[in-house]
């Protein structure tokens, strides 16, 4: 696996790569675990060509966020990425991709200050900004995002149809512990009681789609139930419970035509999210 640094060295490969085949891109901020690999397979299932970016960005983290203590694992993250037969590993300093003096940002506004973003203020500003660089710098045929940042790619989707970005945004499924708990790199600061307590964002989801699929359409009831659920564990701060549509995370008032269900919450200082698709239905 070649690591590239430099931003001419990166257009430079990626241009010859796209001149040859599909170029698929996977971003990531690193700490590498098994829902990333998932986005890896299916960018080498469809593309000639694969690059992955590590990129921990300042700009996507708020003042009193987790930015310092993130979990930096280069090395394993290395290894992990040689042995899923990546092409180019795209790693640039903090310098490099956020240079002092950078005063241009995208924003996208409205879905922005939605779900995540209502709470984190800046936060989708600052994914946008650094994905629409990637995207710049790359120029990939297809990138691929984990569904479990549902609100992510509800922003980048809005972006690059703005935009008009040459780029298919892929989703990938939600990849889970056997018990439930959607993989995320932030799990690992959970302490054994948190973590045994973490399967309760799942369990209000799961509470939610089986109350659908009895025949309730309600967001209300919906809602309710989810909250029903994690009223039985007062540790567990919940941040919202929401049924929105998946496109505009704007909230639902039944989940006829499909809904996103979706859920946040702090177990100590640690956030975790989730989420469920339901479907369309015509009953
Ligand atoms: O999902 C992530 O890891 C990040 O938000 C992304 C898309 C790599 C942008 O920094």
């Amino acid at each position: 696996m070649r690591i590239i640094t430099a931003i001419a060295e990166m257009q430079a490969v990626a241009r010859e790569f796209r001149s040859s085949g599909t170029l698929g891109l996977v971003p990531t901020m690193g700490a590498l675990h098994s829902g990333h690999l998932s986005l890896i397979d299916a960018a080498k299932r469809d593309c000639a060509h694969v690059v992955a970016s590590i990129f921990v960005n300042p700009l996507q983290f708020g003042p009193n966020e987790d930015f310092s203590r993130y979990p930096r694992t280069f090395d394993a993250d290395c290894a992990a990425l040689t042995s899923a037969g990546i092409d180019v590993l795209f790693a640039p300093s903090a310098e490099t991709l956020t240079p002092a003096g950078a005063t241009t940002f995208v924003e996208v506004a409205g879905i922005s200050d939605r779900l995540d973003g209502a709470s984190r203020p800046g936060h989708f500003r600052g994914v946008a900004t650094i994905v629409a660089k990637l995207f710049h710098i790359v120029a990939p045929h297809r990138a691929y995002f984990g569904q479990k940042d549902a609100a992510q790619l509800a922003v980048l989707r809005a972006m690059v149809r703005d935009l008009n970005f040459s780029v298919e945004i892929v989703a990938c499924p939600i990849v889970r512990e056997p018990d439930g708990l959607a993989l995320s790199s932030r799990n690992r600061y959970l302490a054994p009681e948190q973590r045994s307590r973490a399967t309760i964002l799942r369990g209000a989801l799961d509470a939610a789609a089986d109350l659908h699929a009895r025949g309730e359409r309600s967001s209300h009831a919906l809602t309710a139930t989810m909250r029903g659920v994690f009223a039985a564990e007062p540790s567990v701060i919940v941040e919202y419970a929401a049924v929105v549509d998946p496109g505009t995370l704007l909230p639902l008032a039944d989940t006829t035509g499909g809904a996103l269900i979706a859920v946040a919450a702090h177990l100590g200082e640690t956030r975790l999210i989730d989420n469920h698709l339901i479907g369309a239905d015509h009953a």
